[in-house]
């Protein structure tokens, strides 16, 4: 754990926690780091870093089996040591080396489970001079919210396998579904849609409900009844595979979108290409009443591991939205600002790259990192 200080003019400095994690996750979260100082500096708030470790090549240096899991990839004792931070910047889980699934679910499930981090936050919004795959749509067509529910479905991990490796094999992985986290997950998505500045004002709730009677049931009763709640607020229902055509088709229809966890995993990649790729989508893995991580959706990106060719856009955007969420949460309008002037100095800087794809971006990792921060502090 290496400390770093900031210099502060205010009263007790933001602890924030680092995970740079795997692949090119240490990379970007260098660039975040830089564009946090440089935010920090403009507007004057103090904040003190805490870099943890925890990655793929620590679990096999710690004597970690790579075809499963043999050890705690975080310890119970690592948890507590963070639930003491105001927010948490990941940088990337996935190795190459390790076999897939164990670093994710000991490490950013298990966060997400533990610290009851019950909202997935998605942002999906395209920058000025990104390419966008979609014919004819731009910045102004592509601007809306995705609320996935992050803790339940089927991320609980319930079910199980009997018979494996023989002709009987039966396995089952169940979609848990409570009232309890459907509801939080849309009273969540109905004041954010009340506080957006859009003026569309609509909530769409994703499912699957001409199939998944039971699951979908449970979404749409509580949907329908705490819509009761917000009437200034438009209710709006989509299928899943009829959501993914629309993202492709007419995406400057959406406003806020609400839906269950598995839903959400998979329209938000879809949503991330049309704003320009993995190297600028940003997500938030937030429990609004307490510890919130942040993280950008690229990946480990492990072919790109130490080139200084990777995208640190997404990353940066993700310190952004860190400072939004927790000025929010805390109340500081100084750290909102801050989030909206990273916002603003990313706006300012993509126009300036070739690309936003790793390596053909006309500059490198640690040299957008520097436009973005010079940005900010002209800004
Ligand atoms: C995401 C990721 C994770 C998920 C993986 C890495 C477990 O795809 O944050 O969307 O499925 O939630
Ligand atoms: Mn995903």
């Amino acid at each position: 754990m290496a400390k770093k200080k900031a210099a502060a003019p205010s009263a007790r400095p933001y602890r924030i926690a680092v995970i740079p994690g795997d692949g090119t996750g240490p990379e970007v979260v260098r660039e975040g780091l830089k564009v946090l100082a440089a935010v920090a500096e403009k507007v004057g708030f103090a904040y003190e870093t805490t870099e943890f470790d925890f990655s793929g090549a620590r679990y096999l240096a710690r004597g970690g089996d790579p075809t499963k899991p043999s050890i705690p990839v975080i310890t119970e004792e690592e948890i507590a040591a963070l639930k003491t931070f105001d927010a948490i910047f990941l940088g990337a889980v996935g190795d190459p080396k390790v076999a897939p699934g164990i670093l994710e679910k000991g490490l950013l499930l298990r966060l997400r489970f533990e610290l009851d981090q019950y909202i997935n936050l998605r942002p999906v919004k395209l920058y000025p001079n990104v390419p966008c795959p979609l014919v004819g749509k731009g910045p102004k067509d592509i601007d809306f919210v995705v609320v996935r529910e992050n803790t339940e479905g089927l991320y609980t991990g319930m079910g199980g396998v009997q018979y494996p490796g023989t002709p009987q094999e039966v396995s089952t992985q169940i979609n848990c579904t409570t009232r309890f986290g459907a509801e939080r997950a849309i009273r969540y998505a109905f004041d954010l849609c009340r506080r957006r500045a859009s003026p569309k004002k609509m909530l769409t709730l994703v499912h699957k409900t001409n199939v998944l009677t039971y699951a979908g049931g449970t979404w749409v009763r509580a949907f329908e009844e705490i819509g009761k709640e917000y009437p200034d607020i438009k209710k709006d229902y989509n299928h899943v595979d009829a959501c993914c055509m629309w993202f492709v088709k007419n995406p400057e229809y959406y406003d806020v979108i609400v839906t269950d966890n598995i839903f959400g995993d998979i329209i938000t990649d879809l949503a991330a290409i049309i704003q320009g790729g993995l190297g600028v989508a940003a997500g938030g893995n937030l429990n609004p009443g307490g510890l919130s991580m942040f993280e950008p959706m690229g990946g480990s990106a492990p072919k790109y591991t130490g080139q200084n060719v990777i995208n640190p856009i997404a990353a940066i955007a993700a310190v952004g939205m860190l400072l939004r969420e927790t000025g929010n949460h805390r109340g500081d309008a100084k750290l909102v600002d801050a989030g909206n002037r990273v916002e603003q100095a990313i706006i300012a800087t993509t126009p300036r790259m070739k690309s936003q794809a790793a390596g053909q971006m006309g500059y490198s990792t640690t040299q957008v990192g520097d436009l973005v921060a010079e940005a900010v502090r002209k800004g």
